[in-house]
C-alpha cells in the first residue's frame, strides 16, 4: 500500500508517549498545572521536554528552577483536558479538576496526589527551538504507587493504564494493550 506524503506538522507521526501533567508554583503560592507530551528522558538522571515559551508552565519554571512531573491514570484523562486550557494565576488547574496535592520530598512544588507517579525535578538547561523551549531538567526523586513498579525498575504503563494522547486537538487518549513479550 502506498503511503501518503505529510509535509506540516510532521513530528505527530512520531506521537509515542504517555501525557504528563507539569505543576509548578505561580508567584502568589498557587499550584499551576500544564498537560505536556513533547518530552523524551535524554540521561538517567535527565528529561527533556519542549514547553510553549507563553505559558505559565515555562514561566514558573524560569523563576522557581524547578517543577514536578505528574503520570495520570487513564481515568483523569479529562484532567489533562482541563490542564490545556489557560487559566488565570489567581485560580488553580487542579481545583478546576477535582485533584489533590501533597507536599514533595525535596522541592516546594506540590505532587498531585491522584497520579500514579511523579517526579521531582531542578531545571537544568535549556534550547530555543523557536515557539517553544527545550527545558532540560535533572530528575532529583520519585514516587510510584508501588503495584506500578516493573521488573526493570521502570513504571509498568500497562498495569498503570497511563494515557496516550492520540489526537491534539480533538481529543482521544487510549493505553497500551496486546503487548508481545518476545
Ligand atoms: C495532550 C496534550 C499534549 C500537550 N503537549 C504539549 C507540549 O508538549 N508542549 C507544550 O508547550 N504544550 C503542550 N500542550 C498544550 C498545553 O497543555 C497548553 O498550552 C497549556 O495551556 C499550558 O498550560 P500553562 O500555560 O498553565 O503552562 C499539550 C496539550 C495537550 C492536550
Amino acid at each position: 500500500m502506498s503511503k501518503k506524503l505529510i509535509e506540516s506538522k510532521v513530528t505527530k507521526l512520531c506521537r509515542t508517549r504517555p501525557c504528563m501533567i507539569i505543576t509548578t508554583l505561580h508567584e502568589n503560592g498557587i499550584i499551576n498545572a500544564g498537560t505536556f507530551g513533547a518530552y523524551t528522558n535524554v540521561g538517567p538522571q535527565e528529561i527533556a521536554i519542549a514547553i510553549g515559551k507563553s505559558s505559565h508552565t515555562y514561566q514558573n519554571i524560569k523563576r522557581t528552577g524547578e517543577f514536578v512531573i505528574n503520570i495520570p491514570h487513564i481515568e483523569n484523562a479529562d484532567t489533562l483536558e482541563i490542564c490545556a486550557i489557560k487559566t488565570p494565576p489567581t485560580e488553580s488547574e487542579l481545583d478546576h479538576a477535582g485533584m489533590t496535592t501533597e507536599p514533595a520530598t525535596k522541592i516546594n512544588t506540590p505532587l498531585i496526589k491522584e497520579c500514579v507517579a511523579n517526579v521531582e525535578c531542578h531545571y537544568w538547561k535549556e534550547l530555543d527551538v523557536g515557539s517553544h523551549m527545550l527545558v532540560i531538567a535533572k530528575v532529583i526523586c520519585g514516587h510510584l504507587e508501588e503495584q506500578y513498579l516493573d521488573i526493570d525498575g521502570s513504571i509498568d504503563v500497562i498495569k498503570a493504564q497511563v494515557p496516550f494522547g492520540i489526537r491534539y486537538p480533538y481529543p482521544v487518549y487510549a493505553t497500551l494493550s496486546n503487548v508481545t513479550k518476545v
